[in-house]
């Protein structure tokens, strides 16, 4: 960080002005360091939803949204999606490198022989009901962990920090499918170490102990793009609540869960779900014909329909992640013969509608990640409701990165945002 630049608020009630020093990043908008406002001037500034507030500094993840730019610990995501594998990724991430040969196995071990969970782990699961959202049951399972690894909770110790992450990595595959399959009834898969990460996770979640799961090439290479494109993003509503969480010293797992809790919403990580269950209602309706009538829908405030899949709040030309997501959606479904898909063909003609439409262009709404990723997580065969635990998975990485980098940040403070208060003035009880 550099700072040479300042800049001056000025006021017209009389406060004297202020110089704040601004400072820029690596790359990026500079910032303007306001930590000494409120002490100068009884003043806070408001910013609901963060729209100009950098709440921290960081170096893992960078987005130019105006550029649809996505890089991890600088490399490209169209690089990494085409040159590494998901844990690859996941050392990158966690380490600030990508690993070499040794590094790599050695991690790969590491991960695959942290997989199993504690057989007490499986008796948390029977206390839900089987029609239970897979999202609540791994919010509690994951807030759970932290009661069975006493070993590994001193945040202050980058040991500890460093077992918590392998951990959570290695184990979330092993949680979501227990998750998918308590829900339909079928007995848990335990881990097998020879197989990758993903193709491990695709016989946890798809194998039964009747036969022999062998896993398809192209659908783990899919599925592994699947948790590559979202293992990390910057500084979302989710990681931020991780970050947030982690500020007051709670414990690792214990903030995954909270980060969990928020990826679950439809305007974040719920956006797949909503975004395919959107498409199956526009078939039902009546397919393409009826795209129409949808998009008049859409562009109707009243209505309060929005285009699943389409937006975000930093992407404001292209979200690099769709593009890379359509290139594998369409590998799926040919290798499994359903380059017919009706939904693909309802996707593809809205979405060819949406990018010439007057409302959607000045907005600056393209599709995003989630537009393609239900599609090919259907044709994987993972049923609708989980599509949020798989972007969970993946995403644990990032999340628990983020932290260990807070953590490790000697100018941490417990994260405490103020408020413009509007309620009843002081009043006594009559
Ligand atoms: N469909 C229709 N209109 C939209 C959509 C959409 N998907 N997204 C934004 N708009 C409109 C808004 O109504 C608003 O219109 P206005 O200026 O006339 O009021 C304008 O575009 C700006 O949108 P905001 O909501 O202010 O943008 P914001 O940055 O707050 O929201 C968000 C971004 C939440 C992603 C939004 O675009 C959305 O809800 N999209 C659909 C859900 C979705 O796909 N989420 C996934 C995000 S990616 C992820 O989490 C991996």
């Amino acid at each position: 960080m550099t700072t040479t630049k300042k800049a001056t608020l000025s006021f017209s009630d009389g406060t004297p002005s202020i110089e704040f020093p601004v400072h820029s990043g690596a790359t990026g908008p500079d910032v303007i360091d306001i930590r000494k406002l409120y002490g100068a001037t009884g003043k806070f500034t408001f910013d609901p939803g963060f729209l100009s507030t950098a709440a921290c500094e960081s170096k893992i993840t960078y987005i130019d949204g105006d550029k649809g730019e996505l890089l991890y610990r600088g490399y490209p995501i169209e690089q990494i999606a085409e040159k590494c594998d998901y844990l690859d990724t996941c050392y990158l991430l966690l380490n600030g490198d990508l690993p070499d040969a040794k590094q790599s196995k050695d991690f790969n071990w590491t991960v695959m022989h942290h997989t199993m969970v504690h057989e007490q782990m499986t008796r948390f699961f029977q206390g839900f009901r089987r029609d239970a959202h897979p999202m609540a049951v791994l919010v509690g399972c994951v807030g759970a962990l932290s009661a069975f690894y006493h070993d590994s909770l001193d945040i202050s110790n980058s040991e500890h920090r460093m077992i918590s992450s392998i951990r959570l990595v290695a184990k979330m595959p092993t949680l979501v499918a227990m998750a998918y399959k308590y829900s339909i009834g079928q007995p848990f898969m335990y881990p097998k170490n020879d197989l990758s990460y993903t193709a491990n996770f695709m016989r946890m979640m798809f194998g039964t102990p009747c036969e022999e799961y062998t896993p398809n090439p192209v659908l783990v290479k899919a599925l592994d793009r699947i948790l590559i494109l979202h293992a990390d993003h910057e500084q979302n509503a989710s990681t931020s609540t991780v970050r947030l969480a982690g500020s007051s010293g709670a414990n690792p797992f214990a903030c995954i869960a909270a980060g969990i809790a928020t990826l679950w919403g439809p305007a974040h990580g719920g956006a797949n779900e909503a975004c395919l269950v959107m498409l199956d209602e526009l078939q039902r309706a009546g397919g393409v014909e009826k795209i129409g009538e949808f998009i008049r829908q859409v562009k109707d405030k009243s209505s309060n329909v929005k285009l699943m899949g389409f937006g975000h709040r930093v992407y404001k030309n292209y979200d690099p992640r769709a593009k890379l997501m359509r290139e594998t959606c369409y590998e799926v479904l040919e290798e499994l013969g359903l380059e017919n898909d009706p939904l693909l063909k309802i996707a593809m003609k809205l979405e060819q509608i949406a990018l010439e439409d007057d409302y959607f262009v000045q907005r600056k709404l393209y599709p995003n990640v989630d537009y393609y990723s239900g599609i090919v997580q259907r044709a994987l065969g993972i049923p609708t409701d989980m599509f949020t635990c798989i972007f969970a998975l993946a995403r644990t990485v990032g999340w628990i990165a983020q932290w260990a980098e807070m953590i490790s940040d000697p100018d941490q403070k417990i994260g405490r945002p103020r408020q413009l208060y509007n309620g009843s003035v002081r009043r006594d009880i009559r």
